[in-house]
């Protein structure tokens, strides 16, 4: 979000995956994975995404490859994996792209999840809990930085709306709110006072009920590296992607919109909508392209990012409501 004076993106990138190769690599992934079981060796400590760093003690690593829900496709090629997790925001981790290696810090078990406010009963739940009872599915979105830059990639996860369904809301509840965990000593840019911490976003229960919320726990066929945002993060791709929140630890359910992380910060350029428009331009730049991450080539924007014929109708009726930062 903050501006640099020679962003990362002129280190050069090698092109982007195209679809099939990426489940060439994914089959052969899976081949692997069969070799190491009938080997006996435990997986999750074997790192089969050579040079991604990736949890090793994810206890879930068993669980992928998902099979693929062919309904969320894309029109474009995936970006490479390699440079998806190199060129990230974590700002617990640092206010940089580069922070993939000090994102390894965060300690992904125990994992517990809190679900609470206006639901019939809190609960809490542990991610391999949660995980056991969630249908996972993979599924190829497009993904759009606020920053105007973008990249396409193979989630594995599950509908939000099955989360919303176990959490049980209340009719009272008009809105989740999400939050990342606080921990200073295991991220250090949390000991930045002036960021409003722990890292906060929400949605409308329309919003998280709608068929492309999706709630993310792998990536590229295998769990979710840390720098992703592991265990748990979501996934909202007709928004722009400061609202796709890493490793969550708290639903709220409440009655009124709560206050996010960028629009404590700055709400004049980020709201609580922030739905990609093409038209509207950020106050500092336009967003009417984007820069594909890996080939660095400039696209058009898509209004919805291409998703508005699935999300479109929830904001019928909100005329004058700023729903495009
Ligand atoms: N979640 C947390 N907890 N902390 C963050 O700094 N950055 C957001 C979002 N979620 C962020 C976060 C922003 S600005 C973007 S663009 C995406 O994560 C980046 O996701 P990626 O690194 O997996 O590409």
């Amino acid at each position: 979000m903050l501006t640099r004076s020679r962003p990362s993106w002129y280190l050069p990138e090698s092109a982007a995956t195209p679809e099939h190769v990426f489940h060439q690599r994914r089959s052969l992934l899976k081949g692997m994975a069969g070799g190491l079981i009938a080997g006996g060796l435990p997986l999750g400590v074997t790192g089969l995404a050579a040079g991604t760093a990736f949890a090793s003690e994810d206890p879930s690593a068993h669980l992928y490859p998902v099979a693929q829900n062919k309904k969320y496709t894309l029109d474009r090629p995936l970006t490479d994996e390699h440079i998806a997790a190199k060129y990230n925001n974590f700002y617990e981790f640092g206010s940089h792209k580069t922070i993939s290696k000090a994102a390894q810090a965060l300690k992904i078990r125990p994992w517990t999840i809190e679900i609470k406010g206006l639901v019939e009963k809190p609960f809490t739940i542990g991610i391999d809990d949660l995980l056991k009872r969630m249908p996972l599915e993979e599924r190829l979105y497009r993904f759009r930085c606020v920053e105007a830059w973008s990249m396409a990639v193979p989630w594995s996860g599950f509908p939000m709306k099955a989360l919303v369904d176990l959490a049980k809301p209340l009719g009272s509840a008009k809105f989740v709110a999400m939050r990342t965990f606080l921990d200073k000593d295991m991220a250090p840019g949390q000991k930045q006072f002036w960021y409003p911490w722990p890292y906060t976003e929400g949605l409308t229960i329309a919003e998280a009920t709608n068929e492309m919320a999706f709630m993310v726990t792998g990536i590229y066929g295998h769990t979710l590296p840390k720098q992703h945002g592991a265990p748990l993060r979501l996934a909202v791709p007709w928004k722009y992607g400061f609202k796709s929140v890493k490793s969550v630890v708290e639903f709220e359910f409440v009655e009124e919109a709560p206050e996010t992380f960028w629009w404590k910060l700055q709400s004049s350029e980020y709201g609580f909508w922030a739905n990609v428009n093409p038209e509207v331009a950020h106050p500092r730049w336009s967003q009417a392209t984007e820069r594909v991450l890996g080939t660095g080539e400039r696209v058009p924007t898509l209004k919805w990012n291409g998703y508005g014929e699935q999300v479109a109708h929830l904001y019928d009726g909100m005329r004058g409501v700023q729903l495009f930062r």
